[in-house]
């Protein structure tokens, strides 16, 4: 297959069709964090508008820093999970202790803050810095393994490591950014899990499994 030419499909579709979200609008890691953080378990439209007032409440780290931990948690009201909040809070703190007050500029570092873990790095380095980091979770598993009609199993512990090798081989050298939200809107408009929209998408015709009909097949999935 060759990998790199879906890759590049991927980015031309991102490049006409991206949703219009507030955090695409520039790439100010600072806003492409809090963004991650906000949709880690909420939904991108009910994350909205509490994204919209933490930003204008918030503008940037020193801003987040200086506030008391309990206006962070008013601000997160109704969006749950309060120890997302605590950790931004916290992830602050750090910024201006350990990075001089500048958001950590590659994957490696921006891993070492509180409340982010390997996909919300890989977003921020991928999107803010341009790094080759692919943003793997359940939507990018189900995109990949569907186009290459993969039986690697998705709860094997090696999972993991095997779809971010196989994306990057796919991602262009300039838009790792562009192809990680791809990926990401294209498994939730797109790819669903059930009945997804084949006929919207734009590798369909590289699509392994759509071209033999077995979509329903992808991921592979043996255990809970
Ligand atoms: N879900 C997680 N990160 C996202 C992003 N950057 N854009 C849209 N949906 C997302």
């Amino acid at each position: 297959a060759d990998f790199l030419h879906i890759g590049k499909k991927l980015v031309k579709w991102y490049d006409r069709n991206a949703r219009p979200l507030p955090w695409r609008e520039n790439r100010h890691p600072y806003n492409i964090w809090i963004s991650e953080i906000v949709l880690q378990q909420t939904q991108v439209k009910q994350g909205l508008g509490h994204y919209l007032r933490f930003i204008e409440r918030f503008p940037d780290v020193q801003a987040l820093h200086s506030a008391h931990e309990d206006e962070v948690l008013l601000y997160w009201k109704g969006l749950g999970y309060y120890s997302r909040a605590i950790n931004l809070h916290r992830a602050a703190h750090q910024i201006a202790e350990e990075f001089s007050g500048n958001f950590p500029d590659n994957y490696k570092d921006i891993l070492q803050l509180k409340g982010i873990g390997k996909y919300t790095a890989a977003a921020i380095a991928s999107i803010c810095f341009e790094e080759k980091t692919p943003a793997v979770d359940g939507n990018f598993y189900r995109v990949l393994s569907r186009i290459f009609a993969d039986n690697f199993d998705i709860s094997d512990s090696k999972a993991f490591q095997y779809f971010s090798d196989l994306a990057i081989l796919m991602m262009p050298e300039d838009q790792p950014g562009e192809f990680n939200q791809a990926v990401m809107d294209i498994g939730s408009e797109i790819c669903k899990p059930k009945n997804p929209l084949c006929g919207e998408c734009p590798v369909n015709d590289d699509c392994i499994a759509f071209r033999t009909g077995s979509i329903s097949q992808f991921p592979v999935k043996t255990k809970k």
